[in-house]
């Protein structure tokens, strides 16, 4: 699966050092060409030996053990598909945010313009300290993944966030990042993302549950297939692309027609309210001596539908999520749309949509063809209906 691709695999000095061995192994198992890369403080927690005999490959640590013309720091980058630095401590991830080069894996890092992952293992209170987070973004909006913690028994006694991730969401991060190629290059996207807020009064407002996790992550997959994107979005996202923030629908549709015309493709995953507050209240609304409250709401503009209408060569990929009858209601939303595509989501089960972190989709054609995507990380649905939509 792995064969033909460098991996190169960054070790900091944290006591989940140890867990890395199995990942190696398994890039190893699965074909990879596997480089480590140590910080001296990496060896207090595994030996070089260990690293060595698994990675078939020299391990490397120092930066001026010179044996070739090239510098190593430039070289290693050079080589690799994909760079991955786990378990990385809080010191690295502030020297790489900042730019410091002052060992080998940090020069690397400094010199690396591809791919990078960063799964972070700490303490929870150094993973909640506010520089930390602070590096975390500015990482983040470089584009490099960050592969959260999780929460449970720290090594150092505490309870907390600040576990390193499990091995599988690294190595299934890893073969994501691998699986790209740059299909949308020159392309223009825009994506659409969470749940529209509308408001009620200055303190109540109306919104749903949408998360905006899948846009984002069709976002980052077209960004890696080499498009031009622009996100349009509810939520709060970092990444190295044009991310326009917006609240309600009004303002959702006034991004979208600002950008449309010099755009190639569109896909609305955002949740667009139906309906908005027919009479904002300027202040907020007093408690009344009734026992009930009407509120009257009037139809936003159905954005999808209007896009459609006035398209010329965009490719427009709407999404639909439903709690019954997903494919029924899905072609017949389809046909009302007047989309190329649209991408059925079941809102019933739990462990797919909405806060999750995988989806199970089917997609439809404007011509009739339906293909399923099997459940899957986001990341993973993401990049298979910008692969199907771009066929
Ligand atoms: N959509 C839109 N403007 C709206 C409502 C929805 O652009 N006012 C878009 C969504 O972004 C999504 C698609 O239309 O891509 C389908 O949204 P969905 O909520 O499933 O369908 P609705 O048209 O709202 O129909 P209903 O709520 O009756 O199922």
């Amino acid at each position: 699966m792995l064969s033909g691709k460098t991996i190169l695999v960054g070790v900091t000095g944290g006591i989940a050092a140890y867990k890395i061995c199995e990942l190696i192994r398994n890039f190893k198992k699965n074909g990879a060409n596997v480089k480590v890369v140590c910080t001296p403080n990496a060896l207090n927690f595994v030996t070089k030996l260990t690293l060595q005999n698994l990675s078939q490959n020299e391990v490397y640590i120092q930066e001026f053990d010179v044996k070739e013309w090239k510098p190593e720091h430039i070289s290693l980058a050079d080589e690799a598909d994909v760079m991955v630095i786990a378990p990385a401590t809080a010191n690295t991830i502030s020297k790489i945010a900042n730019g410091y080069a002052d060992n080998l894996l940090t020069s690397i890092a400094c010199a690396y313009n591809k791919k990078m992952i960063i799964a972070p293992a700490m303490n929870c209170n150094m993973w909640n300290n506010q520089v930390i987070k602070e590096n975390l973004s500015k990482l983040k909006s470089r584009g490099i993944e960050i592969l959260e913690p999780e929460s449970g028994f720290l090594a150092c006694g505490y309870l907390g966030k600040g576990r390193l991730c499990s091995l599988d969401k690294i190595y299934n991060s890893v073969v994501e990042a691998l699986s790209f190629s740059e299909i949308l290059k020159d392309k223009k996207v825009i994506i659409t993302s969470g749940g529209t807020i509308e408001d009620i009064d200055p303190v109540r407002y109306i919104s749903n549950y949408s998360s905006g996790k899948m846009g984002f992550a069709i976002a980052n997959a077209a960004k890696s297939m080499g498009a031009d994107v622009v996100l349009i979005t509810t939520k709060d996202f970092e990444a190295p692309y044009k991310i326009i923030k917006v609240k309600s629908a009004i303002e959702m549709q006034n991004a979208l027609n600002d950008e449309f015309e010099s755009t190639d493709i569109v896909i609305m995953a955002a949740a667009v309210a139906d309906y908005r507050i027919k009479n904002y209240s300027e202040n907020k609304m007093k408690k009344s001596s009734d026992d009930t409250l009407t509120l009257e709401f009037i139809k936003n503009p159905d954005i999808l539908k209007e896009l459609c209408e006035k398209k010329s060569n965009q490719i427009i990929v709407g999404f639909c999520a439903e709690s019954e009858n997903l494919l029924e209601n899905a072609k017949e939303k389809i046909s009302k749309k007047g989309c190329d595509f649209l991408v059925a989501n079941d809102i019933s089960r739990n462990d797919i949509g909405f806060a999750s972190d995988d989806n199970e989709v089917t997609i439809l054609s404007g011509s009739g063809e339906c293909k399923k995507f099997s459940k899957a990380s986001k990341a993973t649905i993401a990049r298979q209906i910008l692969e199907y939509i771009n066929e």
